[in-house]
């Protein structure tokens, strides 16, 4: 933003250095950590170092004396209000007023792109929700999905190519019951609407029959056999009901604003996966065990010589030769992959409980000799508590499904909203409530460190006070309204004056760091700082707003304060939609 002064200033050190026959050199900054005023920083103990040429000498003393002579030798240019030299580095102070007016002109003209890096000619991959098909969408599979999309859209804001992919769960002996208990009471019936709950009331039916009466269990084997032997009726039936699943995913992804590149299915593996463990064993990496009854199995730690317990051993194949969930995880990962060679990264966001399993198949392709092994990343978090410690992932039946979760947060969002605005129609209530709901539900499980438990109620959800999306939501409706009555163009270009207020300066420094906080939050994968940041955009924002007329002010101040609202306006909604929260136009 100061480049152009920056290279003046460059060009008058080097100038300097000349003239008094040291060594030119290349000046690299750093920002100076924010304390009420913005500035750059240089050091000259390397090119103190150098003009003892290996000799003794006091460097720290020589960089102070080259500090001290440039800073009095040097006439600072428009832009910058101080310079100073201290303990061998020195010091430039932006001028806060030009500064401002920079950063606000800044966002006001990249609009929904400021923050955003330019493009890498990177590529990355983000699987992330993976549900299973043939049961309810429940709230279990809620974090990976938020962290998966918002991780997503974190690092396309960084700069990299992001291929979204889903990884259903769309085989296994969830679907073999589904099926057993379809075929035998409730052929020919299909679900007309609220599909996934349909679907999930028939699979808890079927666990419920089968815990009744084990000896059904023998109906299922069979079932499972047909579908082994690619039985026509099964298969159909398997094909049409796996549509139904995908159908209602769709209907809720897009309630959730989350979108996919590439879907993966669990089906698509098992026959693959156990292609590769078969070349597994010819090479000896897996150890076939199956003629004493025993399994396929990577002995990890051994192949790697560990003495402790690492790895341990790795089950590619069950004794009676059908794929596991692991077998067909060797499989994905190789496809990922084949269809996209140049992957830098190949990140799974799945729960901690797997964190063994994607250690353990990562090394196996490793040994293996895949060379992009190295590039997988298992992306782990913790649980999601409701309240009373309802684990959400729990045994069908007990689970809370995400319709009723979503239902329940948009019914208490338009209470506050009807309360708060009674005279907005009905229709936009139920807009804004929906907007509130969602982001009340997206927040508590991004705003965490991934590695915690989430433990989440309604309370501190909807909070329109606390590190909440309504009270961040509530920040831009401000901001918006304060716009609307201003009832003219935004002013021009302005420079605010050098009376900036301590609210202004806190309000501008957030903004300005928004570019820099994005690449924090997708070097670390970590959503939690994009909504620190809006929060604090948030609390700024209100503080200013409580201590800084807008409309009332004198001009020029008056033009400038509009300025940095709708600036203000424009860093909370880009925030918000990195995190895939809706900044509602009022509330
Ligand atoms: N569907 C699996 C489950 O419900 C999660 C899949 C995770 N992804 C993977 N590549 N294994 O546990």
């Amino acid at each position: 933003m100061f480049e152009l002064e920056q290279a003046l200033i460059e060009e008058k050190i080097n100038q300097y250095l000349r003239t008094t026959n040291l060594p030119e050199m290349e000046i690299r900054w750093a920002w100076i950590p924010f304390n009420g005023q913005w500035g750059i920083s240089t050091s000259f103990f390397q090119l103190a170092a150098k003009t003892f040429a290996g000799e003794k000498g006091n460097v720290a003393q020589r960089a102070t004396e080259i500090a001290q002579g440039i800073a009095s030798a040097i006439k600072i240019p428009d832009g910058f209000s101080k310079i100073e030299a201290l303990n061998g580095y020195l010091n430039l102070f932006f001028s806060p007023s030009i500064y401002t007016q920079r950063i606000v002109d800044e966002v006001l003209e990249k609009e929904s792109n400021f923050g955003r890096n330019e493009r890498l000619g990177k590529r990355v991959m983000f699987e992330f929700s993976h549900p299973n098909t043939h049961k309810a969408f429940h709230v279990g599979h809620l974090r990976s999905a938020f962290l998966g999309d918002v991780l997503s859209r974190i690092s396309d804001a960084a700069g990299y190519d992001v291929i979204r992919a889903n990884y259903p769960g769309d085989i296994g002996m969830h679907v073999i019951k589904w099926l057993w208990n379809y075929l035998k009471f409730h052929k020919g019936e299909r679900p007309e609407k609220d599909i996934t709950r349909w679907m999930g009331s028939l699979y808890a039916e079927a666990v419920k029959r089968l815990d009744e009466n084990p000896d059904l269990e023998n109906e299922v084997k069979e079932t499972y056999i047909k579908w082994d032997q690619k039985d026509p009726e099964v298969v159909e039936c398997w094909k049409e009901t796996r549509e139904w699943s995908l159908e209602g995913f769709k209907e809720m992804y897009a309630k959730l604003d989350i979108k996919f590149d590439k879907y993966y299915f669990n089906s698509m593996f098992e026959d693959l996966g156990k292609e590769m463990v078969d070349d597994l064993i010819a090479r000896g990496i897996a150890q076939d065990e199956r003629a004493e009854g025993g399994a396929v199995i990577v002995k990890l730690d051994e192949k790697l010589g560990l003495k402790d317990e690492k790895y341990r051993v790795l089950v590619v194949r069950r004794s009676d030769g059908t794929a596991l969930y692991a077998t067909e995880d060797l499989a994905l990962a190789r496809q990922k992959f084949l269809d996209y060679s140049d992957l830098e990264r190949s990140y799974y966001v799945v729960d901690v409980r797997q964190s063994l399993h994607f250690q353990q198949v990562f090394k196996t392709l490793e040994i293996a000799g895949y060379d992009w092994a190295t590039r997988c990343q298992h992306v782990s978090y913790e649980l999601v508590n409701l309240p009373g410690n309802v684990v959400m992932a729990s045994r069908e039946g007990t689970v809370v499904l995400l319709e009723d979760l979503l239902r329940e947060a948009t019914a208490r969002a338009l209470e506050v909203v009807r309360e708060k605005n009674p005279d907005l129609s009905e229709e936009n209530k139920i807009e804004i409530a929906e907007a509130v709901g969602i982001g009340a539900i997206k927040f508590p499980m991004l705003s965490r460190e991934s590695g915690k438990i989430v433990t989440f109620d309604w309370e501190s959800a909807l909070d329109f006070n606390g590190q909440a999306a309504p009270y961040i939501q509530y920040a831009y409706v401000r901001a918006n309204s304060i716009l609307k009555k201003m009832n003219s163009p935004l002013p021009e270009s302005v420079n605010p004056g050098e009376k900036l207020t301590q609210s202004e300066i806190a309000l501008i420094d957030l903004i300005s760091r928004m570019p820099s906080e994005i690449q924090k939050a997708a070097k670390d994968l970590k959503p939690l700082t994009i909504c620190n940041l809006a929060y604090e955009l948030a609390r700024a924002f209100n503080d200013f707003y409580t201590q800084c007329p807008v409309l009332s002010a004198e001009e020029p101040i008056r033009s400038a304060r509009l300025r940095l609202v709708a600036a203000a306006r424009q860093a909370i909604a880009n925030s918000l939609a990195l995190l895939g929260i809706t900044a509602p136009q009022a509330m």
